[in-house]
Protein backbone atom coordinates (compact mmCIF):
# COMPACT_ATOMS: atom_id res chain seq x y z
CA UNK A 1 0.00 0.00 0.00
CA UNK A 2 1.31 3.49 -0.59
CA UNK A 3 1.39 5.38 2.93
CA UNK A 4 2.37 9.26 3.99
CA UNK A 5 3.49 9.57 7.57
CA UNK A 6 2.73 13.02 8.82
CA UNK A 7 5.30 14.17 11.51
CA UNK A 8 8.83 12.13 11.37
CA UNK A 9 10.01 12.89 15.27
CA UNK A 10 10.23 9.60 17.33
CA UNK A 11 6.59 8.58 16.40
CA UNK A 12 7.24 9.21 12.41
CA UNK A 13 10.59 8.24 11.48
CA UNK A 14 9.90 4.90 13.11
CA UNK A 15 6.39 4.00 11.89
CA UNK A 16 7.61 5.46 8.70
CA UNK A 17 10.77 3.38 8.31
CA UNK A 18 9.20 0.45 9.87
CA UNK A 19 5.91 0.10 7.65
CA UNK A 20 8.80 0.01 4.94
CA UNK A 21 9.82 -2.69 6.27
CA UNK A 22 6.88 -4.62 6.36
CA UNK A 23 6.15 -3.97 2.62
CA UNK A 24 4.71 -1.09 2.02
CA UNK A 25 5.53 2.25 0.02
CA UNK A 26 5.93 5.24 2.10
CA UNK A 27 6.74 8.55 2.50
CA UNK A 28 7.41 10.60 5.38
CA UNK A 29 6.80 14.22 5.46
CA UNK A 30 8.27 16.97 8.36
CA UNK A 31 8.84 21.14 8.43
CA UNK A 32 12.29 20.34 9.50
CA UNK A 33 14.97 20.10 6.68
CA UNK A 34 17.46 19.18 8.82
CA UNK A 35 15.41 15.96 9.81
CA UNK A 36 14.62 15.23 6.24
CA UNK A 37 17.78 15.72 4.75
CA UNK A 38 19.39 13.36 7.49
CA UNK A 39 17.09 10.35 7.39
CA UNK A 40 16.86 10.82 3.44
CA UNK A 41 20.42 10.00 4.36
CA UNK A 42 19.34 6.43 6.26
CA UNK A 43 20.64 8.62 9.29
CA UNK A 44 18.30 8.90 12.26
CA UNK A 45 18.32 12.18 14.18
CA UNK A 46 17.97 10.35 17.16
CA UNK A 47 19.60 6.98 18.94
CA UNK A 48 16.55 4.16 19.05
CA UNK A 49 17.97 -0.11 18.28
CA UNK A 50 17.27 -1.35 14.99
CA UNK A 51 15.93 1.84 13.49
CA UNK A 52 19.51 2.91 11.02
CA UNK A 53 18.99 -0.94 10.15
CA UNK A 54 15.23 -0.11 8.71
CA UNK A 55 15.78 3.29 7.70
CA UNK A 56 18.70 2.23 5.20
CA UNK A 57 17.23 -0.70 4.08
CA UNK A 58 13.84 1.22 2.97
CA UNK A 59 16.10 3.82 1.54
CA UNK A 60 17.50 1.29 -0.80
CA UNK A 61 14.53 -0.59 -1.89
CA UNK A 62 12.86 2.29 -3.10
CA UNK A 63 10.61 1.81 -0.63
CA UNK A 64 11.15 4.54 1.91
CA UNK A 65 11.46 8.19 1.43
CA UNK A 66 11.37 11.42 3.23
CA UNK A 67 10.27 14.81 1.82
CA UNK A 68 8.79 18.26 3.11
CA UNK A 69 6.63 18.81 0.78
CA UNK A 70 3.42 17.84 1.47
CA UNK A 71 2.22 17.59 -2.18
CA UNK A 72 3.90 14.05 -1.97
CA UNK A 73 1.40 12.89 0.18
CA UNK A 74 -0.68 13.03 -2.67
CA UNK A 75 -1.86 9.62 -3.96
CA UNK A 76 -1.36 7.30 0.04
CA UNK A 77 -4.15 5.13 1.02
CA UNK A 78 -3.66 6.16 4.29
CA UNK A 79 -1.97 9.19 5.92
CA UNK A 80 -0.84 9.26 9.29
CA UNK A 81 -0.39 11.95 11.51
CA UNK A 82 2.37 11.41 13.95
CA UNK A 83 3.29 15.15 14.98
CA UNK A 84 4.07 15.81 18.60
CA UNK A 85 1.47 17.09 21.26
CA UNK A 86 3.60 18.70 23.75
CA UNK A 87 2.34 19.91 27.36
CA UNK A 88 1.79 23.83 26.54
CA UNK A 89 4.16 26.47 27.66
CA UNK A 90 2.09 28.12 30.26
CA UNK A 91 -0.10 24.98 31.42
CA UNK A 92 -0.97 21.47 31.73
CA UNK A 93 -2.68 21.03 28.36
CA UNK A 94 -1.21 19.53 25.15
CA UNK A 95 -0.18 21.78 22.48
CA UNK A 96 -2.43 21.37 19.75
CA UNK A 97 -0.46 23.56 17.49
CA UNK A 98 1.31 20.86 15.16
CA UNK A 99 -1.58 18.69 15.08
CA UNK A 100 -4.08 21.54 13.52
CA UNK A 101 -1.37 22.47 11.30
CA UNK A 102 -0.52 18.79 9.97
CA UNK A 103 -4.09 18.66 9.29
CA UNK A 104 -4.36 22.04 7.47
CA UNK A 105 -1.67 21.03 5.20
CA UNK A 106 -2.70 17.86 4.85
CA UNK A 107 -6.31 18.60 3.51
CA UNK A 108 -5.50 19.95 0.30
CA UNK A 109 -4.02 16.51 -0.96
CA UNK A 110 -6.71 14.31 0.11
CA UNK A 111 -8.83 12.33 -2.08
CA UNK A 112 -12.59 10.83 -0.95
CA UNK A 113 -12.09 7.79 0.21
CA UNK A 114 -8.13 8.29 1.41
CA UNK A 115 -8.05 7.42 5.36
CA UNK A 116 -6.53 9.56 8.18
CA UNK A 117 -4.78 7.90 10.88
CA UNK A 118 -3.89 9.82 13.54
CA UNK A 119 -1.28 8.18 15.62
CA UNK A 120 -0.42 11.47 18.30
CA UNK A 121 -1.45 11.53 21.88
CA UNK A 122 -4.33 14.04 22.08
CA UNK A 123 -7.28 15.23 24.54
CA UNK A 124 -9.70 12.90 24.60
CA UNK A 125 -12.79 14.68 21.92
CA UNK A 126 -9.91 15.85 19.46
CA UNK A 127 -10.34 13.23 16.94
CA UNK A 128 -14.67 14.34 16.46
CA UNK A 129 -13.43 17.68 15.77
CA UNK A 130 -10.85 16.74 13.78
CA UNK A 131 -13.20 14.47 12.11
CA UNK A 132 -15.77 17.29 10.96
CA UNK A 133 -12.89 19.05 9.35
CA UNK A 134 -12.12 16.43 7.12
CA UNK A 135 -16.20 15.68 6.34
CA UNK A 136 -15.49 17.99 3.19
CA UNK A 137 -12.47 16.08 1.70
CA UNK A 138 -14.70 12.75 1.35
CA UNK A 139 -11.63 11.25 3.63
CA UNK A 140 -12.32 8.88 6.94
CA UNK A 141 -10.71 9.67 9.48
CA UNK A 142 -9.75 7.05 12.08
CA UNK A 143 -7.86 6.97 15.67
CA UNK A 144 -5.02 4.63 15.56
CA UNK A 145 -2.87 5.10 19.29
CA UNK A 146 0.95 4.25 19.63
CA UNK A 147 1.96 2.27 22.30
CA UNK A 148 5.79 2.17 21.32
CA UNK A 149 8.23 2.54 23.96
CA UNK A 150 11.80 4.82 23.12
CA UNK A 151 14.35 1.46 23.02
CA UNK A 152 12.07 -0.90 21.75
CA UNK A 153 10.12 1.26 19.19
CA UNK A 154 10.57 -1.04 16.10
CA UNK A 155 9.70 -3.88 17.75
CA UNK A 156 6.50 -2.61 19.01
CA UNK A 157 5.68 -1.04 15.92
CA UNK A 158 6.10 -4.21 13.77
CA UNK A 159 4.75 -6.51 16.39
CA UNK A 160 2.55 -4.08 19.11
CA UNK A 161 0.97 -5.99 21.96
CA UNK A 162 -2.71 -4.50 20.71
CA UNK A 163 -3.89 -2.47 17.74
CA UNK A 164 -6.34 -0.02 18.33
CA UNK A 165 -8.69 1.51 15.78
CA UNK A 166 -11.12 4.39 16.79
CA UNK A 167 -13.56 4.63 13.70
CA UNK A 168 -17.20 6.64 12.55
CA UNK A 169 -20.08 4.28 12.71
CA UNK A 170 -21.11 1.94 9.85
CA UNK A 171 -19.63 1.10 6.97
CA UNK A 172 -17.55 3.72 6.48
CA UNK A 173 -15.93 3.16 9.74
CA UNK A 174 -15.91 -0.87 8.93
CA UNK A 175 -14.28 0.03 5.42
CA UNK A 176 -11.30 2.00 7.66
CA UNK A 177 -11.02 -0.48 10.25
CA UNK A 178 -10.23 -2.90 7.08
CA UNK A 179 -7.85 -1.10 5.27
CA UNK A 180 -6.09 -0.81 8.93
CA UNK A 181 -6.07 -4.37 9.39
CA UNK A 182 -4.20 -4.66 5.48
CA UNK A 183 -1.83 -2.15 6.95
CA UNK A 184 -0.64 -3.82 9.87
CA UNK A 185 -0.78 -7.41 7.94
CA UNK A 186 1.97 -9.39 9.27
CA UNK A 187 0.63 -8.20 12.97
CA UNK A 188 -2.75 -9.00 12.03
CA UNK A 189 -2.00 -12.69 10.63
CA UNK A 190 -0.27 -13.35 14.05
CA UNK A 191 -3.37 -12.58 15.94
CA UNK A 192 -2.24 -9.55 17.45
CA UNK A 193 -5.50 -8.04 19.30
CA UNK A 194 -7.02 -5.43 17.29
CA UNK A 195 -9.62 -3.33 19.18
CA UNK A 196 -12.19 -1.31 16.41
CA UNK A 197 -14.17 0.88 18.81
CA UNK A 198 -15.39 4.67 18.29
CA UNK A 199 -13.21 7.98 18.35
CA UNK A 200 -13.49 8.72 22.60
CA UNK A 201 -12.46 5.02 23.47
CA UNK A 202 -9.35 5.15 21.31
CA UNK A 203 -7.98 8.40 22.48
CA UNK A 204 -8.45 7.18 26.10
CA UNK A 205 -6.51 3.94 25.83
CA UNK A 206 -3.45 5.84 25.21
CA UNK A 207 -3.88 8.21 27.75
CA UNK A 208 -5.76 5.50 30.14
CA UNK A 209 -2.78 3.55 29.36
CA UNK A 210 0.20 5.89 30.20
CA UNK A 211 -1.84 7.02 33.78
CA UNK A 212 -1.70 3.81 34.75
CA UNK A 213 1.76 3.24 33.68
CA UNK A 214 2.86 6.33 35.76
CA UNK A 215 0.71 5.51 39.33
CA UNK A 216 2.02 2.12 39.14
CA UNK A 217 5.64 3.84 38.73
CA UNK A 218 4.47 6.62 41.51
CA UNK A 219 2.89 3.88 43.81
CA UNK A 220 6.14 1.74 44.41
CA UNK A 221 7.71 5.29 45.32
CA UNK A 222 5.07 6.16 47.69
CA UNK A 223 6.02 2.53 48.86
CA UNK A 224 9.76 3.53 49.55
CA UNK A 225 8.91 6.53 51.06
CA UNK A 226 7.11 4.41 53.79
CA UNK A 227 10.32 1.89 53.73
CA UNK A 228 12.64 4.84 54.09
CA UNK A 229 10.92 5.37 57.66
CA UNK A 230 10.30 1.92 58.42
CA UNK A 231 13.54 0.00 57.71
CA UNK A 232 12.01 -1.76 54.72
CA UNK A 233 12.96 -2.74 51.68
CA UNK A 234 11.34 -1.32 48.89
CA UNK A 235 12.76 -3.78 45.50
CA UNK A 236 11.69 -6.88 47.90
CA UNK A 237 8.39 -5.66 48.80
CA UNK A 238 8.17 -5.27 45.12
CA UNK A 239 9.28 -8.69 44.24
CA UNK A 240 6.74 -9.84 46.80
CA UNK A 241 3.48 -8.14 45.50
CA UNK A 242 4.54 -8.80 42.27
CA UNK A 243 4.56 -12.96 42.63
CA UNK A 244 0.72 -11.65 42.48
CA UNK A 245 -0.18 -12.18 38.70
CA UNK A 246 -2.95 -9.51 39.15
CA UNK A 247 -0.57 -6.92 40.15
CA UNK A 248 2.92 -7.83 38.47
CA UNK A 249 6.13 -6.67 38.83
CA UNK A 250 6.50 -4.53 35.57
CA UNK A 251 6.76 -0.73 36.38
CA UNK A 252 7.51 -1.53 39.84
CA UNK A 253 10.81 -0.24 39.91
CA UNK A 254 11.56 2.28 42.48
CA UNK A 255 14.17 5.08 42.33
CA UNK A 256 14.04 8.67 41.05
CA UNK A 257 10.85 8.21 38.87
CA UNK A 258 9.58 8.18 35.98
CA UNK A 259 10.64 11.37 33.09
CA UNK A 260 10.85 11.30 29.10
CA UNK A 261 8.29 13.09 26.22
CA UNK A 262 5.46 10.99 27.07
CA UNK A 263 4.15 9.93 30.54
CA UNK A 264 4.95 13.18 32.57
CA UNK A 265 2.95 15.63 29.93
CA UNK A 266 0.44 12.83 28.99
CA UNK A 267 -0.86 12.68 32.86
CA UNK A 268 -0.89 16.45 32.95
CA UNK A 269 -2.51 17.03 29.90
CA UNK A 270 -5.28 14.51 31.22
CA UNK A 271 -6.25 16.19 34.58
CA UNK A 272 -6.35 19.08 32.41
CA UNK A 273 -8.94 17.55 29.65
CA UNK A 274 -10.65 16.22 32.78
CA UNK A 275 -11.00 19.58 34.35
CA UNK A 276 -12.59 21.41 30.80
CA UNK A 277 -14.79 18.10 31.10
CA UNK A 278 -15.95 18.67 34.63
CA UNK A 279 -14.56 15.36 35.71
CA UNK A 280 -11.56 17.43 37.48
CA UNK A 281 -12.00 15.02 40.52
CA UNK A 282 -12.11 11.55 38.73
CA UNK A 283 -8.26 11.85 37.60
CA UNK A 284 -7.54 14.08 40.86
CA UNK A 285 -5.10 11.45 41.97
CA UNK A 286 -2.66 12.22 39.10
CA UNK A 287 -1.39 15.31 40.33
CA UNK A 288 -0.16 12.62 43.49
CA UNK A 289 1.02 10.86 40.54
CA UNK A 290 2.94 13.68 39.49
CA UNK A 291 4.13 15.36 43.07
CA UNK A 292 5.51 11.90 44.38
CA UNK A 293 7.88 11.04 41.41
CA UNK A 294 8.97 14.91 41.10
CA UNK A 295 9.54 14.43 45.12
CA UNK A 296 12.27 10.81 44.29
CA UNK A 297 14.47 13.11 42.44
CA UNK A 298 14.77 15.28 45.87
CA UNK A 299 15.43 12.34 48.02
CA UNK A 300 17.81 11.08 45.95
CA UNK A 301 19.39 14.84 45.72
CA UNK A 302 19.22 14.82 49.31
CA UNK A 303 21.38 10.76 50.01
CA UNK A 304 24.15 12.59 48.28
CA UNK A 305 24.07 15.54 50.75
CA UNK A 306 23.70 13.40 53.81
CA UNK A 307 26.57 11.10 52.71
CA UNK A 308 28.54 13.77 52.32
CA UNK A 309 27.77 15.51 55.52
CA UNK A 310 26.13 18.56 53.86
CA UNK A 311 29.37 19.88 52.66
CA UNK A 312 29.05 20.15 48.61
CA UNK A 313 31.58 22.90 48.35
CA UNK A 314 34.27 21.85 45.68
CA UNK A 315 32.75 17.83 45.97
CA UNK A 316 33.39 15.86 43.03
CA UNK A 317 30.04 14.19 41.62
CA UNK A 318 30.04 11.62 39.10
CA UNK A 319 26.17 10.97 38.20
CA UNK A 320 26.12 7.47 35.63
CA UNK A 321 23.02 7.91 33.27
CA UNK A 322 21.34 11.45 31.56
CA UNK A 323 19.03 9.58 29.46
CA UNK A 324 15.62 9.48 30.96
CA UNK A 325 15.79 5.30 30.69
CA UNK A 326 18.09 3.17 29.15
CA UNK A 327 18.49 2.23 25.30
CA UNK A 328 17.74 5.92 24.67
CA UNK A 329 19.47 9.02 23.99
CA UNK A 330 16.11 11.22 25.01
CA UNK A 331 16.34 14.14 27.62
CA UNK A 332 13.21 15.19 27.97
CA UNK A 333 12.37 15.79 31.31
CA UNK A 334 14.96 13.38 32.21
CA UNK A 335 14.89 12.71 35.99
CA UNK A 336 18.47 11.78 35.89
CA UNK A 337 19.67 14.84 34.46
CA UNK A 338 17.35 16.98 36.94
CA UNK A 339 19.40 15.30 39.75
CA UNK A 340 22.26 16.34 37.93
CA UNK A 341 21.26 20.22 37.69
CA UNK A 342 20.12 20.03 41.49
CA UNK A 343 23.65 18.61 42.81
CA UNK A 344 25.57 21.44 40.84
CA UNK A 345 23.05 24.25 41.64
CA UNK A 346 24.29 23.13 45.52
CA UNK A 347 27.60 24.07 44.89
CA UNK A 348 28.94 21.00 43.22
CA UNK A 349 31.23 19.95 40.79
CA UNK A 350 28.87 17.74 38.83
CA UNK A 351 30.40 15.14 36.14
CA UNK A 352 28.07 13.30 34.26
CA UNK A 353 28.52 10.24 31.55
CA UNK A 354 26.07 8.44 29.50
CA UNK A 355 26.48 6.21 25.98
CA UNK A 356 24.13 7.96 24.59
CA UNK A 357 22.69 11.36 26.02
CA UNK A 358 25.87 13.70 26.11
CA UNK A 359 25.38 15.39 23.51
CA UNK A 360 21.66 16.23 23.71
CA UNK A 361 22.28 16.52 27.46
CA UNK A 362 25.47 19.33 27.05
CA UNK A 363 23.41 21.18 24.40
CA UNK A 364 20.52 21.95 27.18
CA UNK A 365 22.36 22.28 30.17
CA UNK A 366 26.25 23.60 29.01
CA UNK A 367 26.86 24.14 32.56
CA UNK A 368 27.61 20.29 33.63
CA UNK A 369 30.93 18.56 32.75
CA UNK A 370 30.36 15.48 30.18
CA UNK A 371 32.96 13.20 30.14
CA UNK A 372 32.24 10.03 27.49
CA UNK A 373 34.23 7.55 28.85
CA UNK A 374 33.09 6.05 32.32
CA UNK A 375 36.08 5.20 34.10
CA UNK A 376 37.19 8.54 33.69
CA UNK A 377 33.90 10.14 34.83
CA UNK A 378 34.67 8.15 38.00
CA UNK A 379 38.17 9.48 39.01
CA UNK A 380 38.66 11.43 41.57
CA UNK A 381 34.91 10.96 42.62
CA UNK A 382 33.96 12.22 46.24
CA UNK A 383 30.35 10.27 45.73
CA UNK A 384 28.47 8.16 42.56
CA UNK A 385 25.13 8.36 41.92
CA UNK A 386 23.54 6.23 39.23
CA UNK A 387 19.94 7.53 37.65
CA UNK A 388 19.92 5.62 34.75
CA UNK A 389 20.07 2.15 34.54
CA UNK A 390 22.23 1.19 31.55
CA UNK A 391 23.80 -1.80 32.09
CA UNK A 392 27.48 -0.43 31.80
CA UNK A 393 26.68 0.86 35.53
CA UNK A 394 24.55 -2.16 36.60
CA UNK A 395 26.14 -5.61 35.58
CA UNK A 396 28.92 -3.82 34.03
CA UNK A 397 30.08 -2.06 36.66
CA UNK A 398 32.85 -3.95 39.17
CA UNK A 399 33.03 -2.25 42.74
CA UNK A 400 36.43 -3.24 43.22
CA UNK A 401 37.29 -1.38 39.92
CA UNK A 402 35.55 1.85 40.21
CA UNK A 403 37.06 1.89 44.19
CA UNK A 404 40.40 2.76 42.70
CA UNK A 405 39.39 5.09 40.70
CA UNK A 406 37.11 7.34 43.07
CA UNK A 407 38.68 9.15 46.05
CA UNK A 408 35.15 8.64 48.28
CA UNK A 409 33.64 5.18 48.24
CA UNK A 410 29.90 6.88 48.06
CA UNK A 411 27.32 5.56 45.72
CA UNK A 412 23.95 6.62 45.83
CA UNK A 413 22.07 4.08 43.54
CA UNK A 414 19.03 6.10 41.99
CA UNK A 415 17.52 3.03 40.24
CA UNK A 416 17.88 0.63 42.94
CA UNK A 417 19.97 -1.57 39.82
CA UNK A 418 23.08 -2.05 41.88
CA UNK A 419 23.98 -5.59 43.84
CA UNK A 420 24.14 -3.86 47.48
CA UNK A 421 25.62 -6.45 49.13
CA UNK A 422 28.29 -6.77 46.13
CA UNK A 423 29.18 -2.63 46.58
CA UNK A 424 29.20 -2.75 50.63
CA UNK A 425 31.81 -5.81 50.29
CA UNK A 426 34.03 -3.34 48.25
CA UNK A 427 34.42 -1.02 50.86
CA UNK A 428 31.33 1.52 49.41
CA UNK A 429 28.94 2.84 51.55
CA UNK A 430 25.88 2.08 49.81
CA UNK A 431 22.59 4.05 49.63
CA UNK A 432 19.18 3.30 47.93
CA UNK A 433 15.86 4.26 47.17
CA UNK A 434 13.62 3.00 49.95
CA UNK A 435 16.34 0.36 50.30
CA UNK A 436 18.24 0.15 54.02
C1 LIG B 1 5.88 5.23 27.50
C2 LIG B 1 4.97 3.99 27.54
O1 LIG B 1 5.60 2.95 28.27
C3 LIG B 1 4.66 3.52 26.12
O2 LIG B 1 3.77 2.41 26.17
C4 LIG B 1 4.04 4.67 25.35
O3 LIG B 1 3.74 4.31 24.01
C5 LIG B 1 5.00 5.84 25.34
O4 LIG B 1 5.27 6.24 26.69
C6 LIG B 1 4.35 6.97 24.59
O5 LIG B 1 3.38 7.53 25.09
O6 LIG B 1 4.75 7.23 23.44
P1 LIG B 1 8.51 5.58 27.17
O7 LIG B 1 8.27 7.03 27.42
O8 LIG B 1 9.39 5.15 26.05
O9 LIG B 1 7.11 4.82 26.94
O10 LIG B 1 9.16 5.03 28.51
P2 LIG B 1 8.82 3.95 29.62
O11 LIG B 1 9.53 2.69 29.33
O12 LIG B 1 7.37 3.89 29.89
O13 LIG B 1 9.54 4.62 30.88
C7 LIG B 1 9.09 5.90 31.34
C8 LIG B 1 9.86 6.33 32.56
O14 LIG B 1 9.48 5.53 33.68
C9 LIG B 1 11.38 6.22 32.46
O15 LIG B 1 11.95 7.41 32.98
C10 LIG B 1 11.71 5.02 33.32
O16 LIG B 1 12.99 5.12 33.89
C11 LIG B 1 10.63 5.12 34.38
N1 LIG B 1 10.33 3.84 35.05
C12 LIG B 1 9.87 2.78 34.35
C13 LIG B 1 10.50 3.73 36.43
O17 LIG B 1 10.90 4.70 37.12
N2 LIG B 1 10.21 2.54 37.04
C14 LIG B 1 9.77 1.47 36.34
O18 LIG B 1 9.52 0.41 36.98
C15 LIG B 1 9.59 1.59 34.97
Amino acid sequence: MKLSVIGCGYLGAVHAAAMASIGHEVVGIDVDESKIASLSQGEAPFFEPGLPEILSDGIASGRLSFTTDMAQADGAEVHFIGVGTPQQKDGYAADMTYVNAAIDALIPHLRPGDIVAGKSTVPVGTAAGLAERLASTGATLVWNPEFLREGFAVKDTVDPDRLVAGVPLGDEGARAADILREVYHPAVAKGTPFIVTDYATAELVKVAANAFLATKISFINAMAEIAEVTGADVTQLADAIGHDARIGRRFLGAGIGFGGGCLPKDIRAFTARAEELGRGESVGFLREVDAINLRRRERAVQLVVDALHGDMFKKNITVLGAAFKPHSDDIRDSPALDVAVRLRGLGAWVTVTDPEALHNAARVHPQLNYVEDRDEALRGADAVIVVTEWDEYRGGLDPEHAAQLVAGRVIVDGRNCLDAAAWRAAGWTYYGMGRP
